[in-house]
């Protein structure tokens, strides 16, 4: 599973400056990173500049919150543990199981994967103590990259060097620690519920936090996609930041309409947004006033923009057979009783490769960090999920529709 939660460790190494790119890049891909420096990685890169990268404070000291027990407060959370750049003493001291630092005691702590980035002389690197070390490491399941071949600090050749960073990704994909499965392919996703207007101040809208569709643009951020969210009515809160993942925000079913008629070329839709079918026949220009009497309100049926982007979407492939109108669609749906018949015939009323069913009867879905359901597709098949963080539940749903186009 790819890893959210990763914590850096940096070392005391002139390396620690190409650390900050290595943070960056794992923040672009929807990580969420602490960066633990050591007091000498603190003499190459001040913490401001790890806080201000990071946009968390970092950890440096075991004594800082001793009642938790920092290290314990970090390893528990920690879904891959990043050493980078490692020193040869660092290394060593790992390879002896200290633990009088907060990097050091938090790798003796951690259930997670670790990974060590070493950057060193290319004499340091060769020397018996720091190949032992490393041997010693690697038989106890840590992972070390192989130091890069080149131009050393001092101006010294030879193997020692930190890695490029696209090196270091290759490196987390090969160990499966990185998943880079959809690099080079464009993702849309529609989250939130649309709001139909009556006057000013009021609105018909649905209960959707937007949570699930905001997970999915994540997820497939950081499994390395082009992401285009098109966010209804989300509090800002929860959209991400990720530099992958570029936010469109829409109000009513009109908007989201308009915003859904200029994506052409995708690999895979995902329409979890909850469209408002019916909105106010008239759109009162001032805020409706109290009469006294009982007040109906007509409303008028909206477009089903899912079956009409997918129509549209067959016809241009149909026409244009081969180019890039291949993308898959995922449509999304919210029943109160779950019903693979009722499913498949929706599938087929929308027109789309897949639909994913969440299970409302007992209304946990909706604003909750958990979902499940079952997806099926326009084969008749069917998986269902298990209720799960919402985060997790989007890799699983990206699993199975990732293959569509592999
Ligand atoms: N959808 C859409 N336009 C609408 C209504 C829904 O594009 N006007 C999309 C949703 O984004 C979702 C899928 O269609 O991906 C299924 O939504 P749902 O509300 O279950 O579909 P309806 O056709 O409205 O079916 P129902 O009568 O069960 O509400």
């Amino acid at each position: 599973m790819l890893p959210r939660k990763i914590t850096l460790g940096v070392t005391g190494g002139v390396a620690a400056y190409k650390s900050c790119e290595l943070l960056r890049r794992l923040l672009d891909r929807g990580a969420d990173v602490q960066v633990v420096p050591t007091t000498n990685a603190l003499r190459f890169v001040g913490s401001a500049t790890w806080e201000a990268l990071s946009g968390k404070k970092i950890h440096d000291s075991l004594w800082e919150d001793v009642a938790a027990g920092a290290h314990i407060e970090i390893a528990r959370s920690t879904e891959l543990l990043l050493i980078a750049p490692a020193t040869a003493d660092f290394i060593a001291r790992l390879a002896q199981g200290r633990s009088e630092d907060l990097l050091s005691a938090t790798a003796l702590t951690v259930q997670s994967p670790i990974v060590i980035i070493p950057a060193m002389h290319h004499q340091m690197w060769r020397n018996e103590a720091t190949q032992a070390n490393v041997t010693t490491l690697r038989k106890r399941g840590i992972l070390v990259m192989e130091p890069a071949e080149g131009p050393l600090n001092n101006g010294d050749t030879g193997v020692g060097r930190f890695p490029e960073i696209f090196e270091i990704f290759d490196y987390l994909s090969a160990h499966n620690l990185l998943r880079s499965d959809l690099i080079g392919t464009s993702v849309v996703v529609t989250a939130g519920g649309t709001r139909e207007m009556i006057d000013p101040v009021r609105f018909i809208g649905n209960l959707s936090s937007g949570k699930q569709g905001v997970a999915i643009a994540k997820a497939a951020a950081a499994r390395g996609a082009q992401v285009t969210l098109i966010a209804a009515n989300i509090s800002p809160e929860l959209l991400p930041r990720d530099k992958s993942i570029s936010i469109i925000s829409v109000g009513s079913t009109a908007d989201l309409s308009r915003e859904l008629q200029s994506v052409v070329n995708f690999d895979y839709l995902f329409m979890a947004a909850a469209v408002s079918d019916y909105r106010a026949a008239q759109l009162s220009a001032s805020k409706l006033k109290r009469t006294g009497a009982d007040l109906s309100l007509e409303l008028v049926e909206n477009p089903d923009l899912l079956a009409i982007f997918a129509a549209r979407h067959r016809e241009q492939g149909d026409n244009e057979p081969g180019r890039s109108h291949r993308g898959i669609i995922v449509g999304f749906a919210a029943e109160s009783s779950v019903d693979v018949e009722q499913a498949a015939e929706k599938l087929t009323r929308k027109g789309v490769d897949y639909l994913f069913v969440n299970d409302i009867a007992n209304q946990a879905v909706f604003n909750s960090p958990s979902n499940g359901g079952f997806l099926i597709d326009k084969y008749g098949s069917s998986t269902s999920f298990d209720y799960q963080s919402k985060d997790t539940l989007s890799d699983a749903l990206l699993d199975v529709v990732a293959k569509a186009l592999s």
